[in-house]
């Protein structure tokens, strides 16, 4: 068993000044090998990269093998944040891991990835929020550093849904990738570096949107009609999810806005969560955002949960497209339902 060393400053220390800001301080990415593209995906189900790419905006998605897990590609792409952020294992006080496919019910993936990075004893805590979670997990280590209590969090969204989609429901299956994506959230000497505003929100009401039933016990009550999915696989009402999402977009970036002051020509990128092209055009078109401000990369990757809007901020970090002093957006919405939003001045 590892000894939990001491903490690294004395508690007082650890406080931060008043006006201590909170940074972002890398990013990074971790893929599977494997790529699958529409066609791929015609010969697996009745569909075709007509139908798909210009409903979903997909062309194609990557798949992780099966001895490949979750904290592998979380694991890779913290790696990679904390190299791009100067940073050695032992700098880390903590790491969350916003998944919905953990690698096992238990232990929490975070820890998993902690041992992976070599980080041991590194704090490890998991965050179940479905596409949410990595919006959530920013903004807690957002908390844990202005509250003094940590200096370097890393934050990954990290998912594998191909584990966990039914591969012969075409309207499920198409949509979804595998991938994780990183940030280290950093103390900064610069206290208008943080987050300005945040808002996680959630409606368990309407968790049978979007679920994942283990056995009959799991499934919406009696009244509904019979189900004809299968158990440990996603289950989705496509059509009530897209009207949800649609709106939780455009409420939630309009609200930030709104608590902050700030107008659409402020905001240099909204990052939101990569679910549908169709999703996102009809969500920005009444807000007033040029379309170069919203990022999007859902051809390449699809679907991937927890991870795309990390995937997203290293990419847009990666093209040297964000500078500080820059105000970002990261909005998302998922299963729950929840939804989130978080306005950074980076
Ligand atoms: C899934 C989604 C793309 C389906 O698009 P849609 O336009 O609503 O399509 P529908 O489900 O109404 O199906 C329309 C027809 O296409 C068919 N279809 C569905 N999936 C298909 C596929 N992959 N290939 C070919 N045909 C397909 C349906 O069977 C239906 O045929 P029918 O009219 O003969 O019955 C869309 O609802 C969506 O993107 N929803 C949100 C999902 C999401 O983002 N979830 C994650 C949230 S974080």
């Amino acid at each position: 068993m590892t000894e939990c060393p001491p903490p690294k400053k004395s508690p007082s220390e650890n406080l931060p000044p008043a006006n201590t800001g909170v940074c972002i301080a890398g990013t990074g990415m971790g893929l599977p090998a494997k790529v699958l593209t529409n066609d791929d995906l015609s010969k697996i189900v009745d569909t075709s990269d007509e139908w798909i790419r210009p409903r979903t905006g997909i062309t194609q998605r990557y798949l992780a093998d099966r001895t490949e897990h979750t904290s592998d590609l979380a694991a890779v792409a913290v790696l990679q944040a904390m190299a791009n952020a100067g940073l050695e294992p032992s700098d880390l006080d903590l790491l969350l891991c916003a998944t919905m496919t953990p690698d096992l019910v238990c232990p929490a993936t975070a820890c998993r990835v902690v041992d992976k990075i070599g980080a041991v004893p590194c704090g490890a805590m998991d965050l179940n929020l479905a596409c949410t979670g990595f919006v959530a997990a920013l903004t807690t280590a957002s908390a844990f550093i202005s509250s003094g209590h940590c200096r370097h969090v890393a934050v990954v969204g990290a998912d594998c849904l191909s584990k966990i989609v039914d591969w012969e429901d075409r309207t499920t299956c198409i949509l979804f990738g595998d991938a994780a994506g990183a940030a280290i959230v950093s103390r900064s000497e610069d206290p208008t570096q943080r987050c300005l505003y945040q808002r996680l929100c959630s409606d368990g009401s309407q968790w049978e949107s979007l679920f994942v039933p283990r056995s009959e016990h799991d499934l919406p009550p009696n009244g509904q009609k019979p189900f004809e999915g299968k158990y440990n696989t996603l289950q989705m009402n496509g059509r009530e999810v897209f009207k949800f999402a649609v709106n939780a977009l455009r409420n939630s970036v309009s609200n930030a806005l709104k608590a902050t002051n700030l107008t659409a020509e402020d905001i240099k990128m909204v990052i939101p969560h990569q679910s549908n092209i169709r999703m996102l055009t009809t969500a920005w078109k009444k807000l007033g955002f040029d379309d170069d401000k919203i990022y999007v990369n859902i051809d390449r990757y699809g679907n991937t949960s927890a991870a795309s809007v990390a995937l997203c901020l290293h990419e847009l970090t990666e093209q040297g497209r964000l500078t500080p002093g820059d105000y970002v957006i990261f909005v998302a919405q998922g299963g729950g339902l929840t939804w989130g939003t978080s306005l950074w001045r980076l």
